[in-house]
């Protein structure tokens, strides 16, 4: 990151917040990397990922796991919205969670060749584009220029950081033509008729959520959209009155039993509003499966997904 990209971060973030988060980001690198040389420590790699992956190998399952982890699908919802304007009736929000872009060679590619031909006004991602959550992500740069121009839309790209990515990622992020939401919003307008737009910053991991920021400016009485990692914050954003809370960060569990079963959802929120659409107090939301991988690039029961959603006059 140059000096001038860390200034505009400054400048939009404020010293605390980013005093904060960079200070969290280093204390989960020591965290996760052990003491002494050499960066990375494999052997300091949670337990558990490293025996489900013998568990697939040896099973002769690690090979389905990443056909199914590639094989998309794009799934279109109807969205509700209380109080929506009639001009905004059938807009419709391209919707990617948790790429994890460098995780796979090729993966933006790919994923842009599946998003290719779909029909959207406004697409948003909603963090993690980086697969681990700590470490390199050379390779993420090539992979978002792949994906890039397959999100391009009359509305624009917007998306949040994810419990994975670093501050840094930010300006590389943003050179890829994605319009960062870091406890940010702004008013855009479709057939005439204005909508706020509004992302935080991650609140799964470093806690560092402001919607005060992101609310201001914002008229009392138009229809506000939030784009947040996870969907941790639902309570608080139904009291501010948002109409539409999208997240994704729980993988829809990734690795499922038959049936889609999720066996963990990393996320502190009741498990109906860990995938799919759902309702809170007359605000709908919904948590994306996510369209790339974690942890191991594999999936069961559980297809990666590209959302449409669809805004309806309830
Ligand atoms: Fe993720």
């Amino acid at each position: 990151m140059d000096e001038h990209s860390f200034e505009d971060l400054r400048q939009r973030l404020g010293d605390e917040h980013l005093g904060k988060r960079m200070r969290a980001q280093v204390d989960h690198i020591i965290s996760t990397s052990g003491q002494g040389l050499g960066g990375f420590h494999y052997e300091n790699l949670p337990l558990f990922l490293r025996a489900v992956d013998l568990s697939l190998r040896l099973s002769g399952l690690k090979e389905r796991g990443r056909q199914n982890a590639l094989g998309f699908v794009v799934r279109e919802t109807p969205t509700p919205i209380p109080g929506l304007p009639p001009a905004l009736d059938g807009l419709r929000i391209l919707h990617l969670s948790d790429l994890h872009l460098d995780g796979y060679a090729g993966l933006g590619g790919l994923m842009a060749q599946a998003i290719h031909g779909l029909d959207f006004d406004l697409c948003v991602l909603t963090g993690d584009f980086r697969f681990a959550d700590t470490g390199l992500y050379r390779h993420l740069t090539e992979e978002l220029e792949a994906l890039a121009p397959a999100l391009r839309c009359p509305l624009g790209v917007f998306g949040v950081l994810g419990n994975h990515d670093f501050i840094e990622m930010a300006p590389l992020i943003e050179a890829a033509g994605v319009r960062l939401l870091l406890n940010e919003g702004l008013a855009l307008e479709f057939n005439g008729e204005t909508f706020w737009l509004a992302g935080l910053d991650d609140a799964h991991f470093y806690g560092l959520h402001d919607f005060d920021k992101a609310l201001a400016g914002a008229p009392a009485e138009i229809v506000k959209i939030l784009l947040v990692h996870s969907p941790e914050l639902i309570p608080d954003a139904a009291e501010r009155g948002f109409g539409l809370y999208l997240a994704g960060h729980t993988h829809a569990g990734q690795m499922c039993l038959p049936g889609g079963i999720p066996i963990l959802i990393h996320a502190r929120c009741e498990r109906r509003y860990a995938a799919g659409p759902w309702q809170f107090n007359g605000m709908r939301g919904y948590t994306s499966a996510g369209v790339g991988s974690s942890g191991i690039f594999a999936r069961f029961f559980c297809p990666p997904e590209i959302a449409i959603h669809t805004l309806r006059r309830a």
